[in-house]
């Protein structure tokens, strides 16, 4: 493939708003999580559930579909990268051991409760735009980093000590994330988006689908 080295990347000023959108994005959704203590024990299994029921099978796939998305060698090395360990360490079986030891194994019931919401994302992620599907999964890793402390307080109210998974995706890892947006940057200027398009369509999807995943629990707190 052809070397970028040498292509003439965007104005970062671009990157930057779409990089405070991302953050500004996580924070709400950080911000409107229930108080774990507040949380009955059915309540807290259902959410580690229901996330396992998001990520487990899921997050390698998206990143794939990000990788068939993108034209850079930046932004290709930076998903390479990623993918490789989540292969290579196996993250899917941590996730799994991580569930089993809360015993919180996603039912059936889980998965069909945030059917809609993931469909929507996988056939946004199917569409192959390389641009929302950067700026989404860019946020699918930021909100996962920033949500692992209340999934692991979750899991330990659950009776858990198995924190591997939250250990390991909860490491703030500052040059990872200036990286994918230095590739989001290079893929931009290769492929630049069409202006009528909505480069946060998959964010706000996403956003929807993560959302559903404690709402039983936010329902309650606002009675
Ligand atoms: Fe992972």
């Amino acid at each position: 493939m052809k070397s970028t080295a040498y292509v003439q990347v965007m104005d970062r000023p671009q990157i930057d708003t779409i990089q405070k959108h991302v953050e500004t994005a996580i924070d709400e959704l950080i911000g409107a999580l229930p108080d774990p203590e507040r949380l009955s024990a059915v309540e807290g299994h259902q959410v580690i559930a229901r996330y396992a029921a998001v990520l487990e099978g899921n997050f390698i796939y998206w990143m794939t579909a990000a990788l068939l998305s993108v034209k850079s060698e930046e932004a290709r090395d930076k998903i390479v990268e990623n993918l490789r360990e989540e292969v290579r360490d196996c993250h899917p079986s941590m996730l799994r051991r991580f569930v089993i030891a809360a015993r919180a194994v996603p039912t059936d019931t889980d998965a069909l409760s945030i059917y809609p919401e993931i469909s929507n994302v996988r056939l946004f992620l199917g569409r192959l735009q390389a641009v929302p599907i950067l700026v989404t999964m860019a946020f699918f890793e930021g909100y996962i980093q920033r949500f692992m402390g209340y999934l692991a307080s979750l899991a330990q109210r659950q009776g858990s000590s198995e924190m591997e998974y939250t250990d390991v995706h909860g490491v703030c890892d500052v040059t990872h994330t200036q990286e994918l947006f230095n590739a989001l940057n290079v893929e931009m200027t290769l492929d630049p988006p069409a202006p009528s398009m909505n480069i946060y369509e998959g964010v706000d999807l996403l956003s929807t689908l993560l959302s559903r995943i404690v709402e039983p629990a936010l329902s309650r707190e606002a009675l």
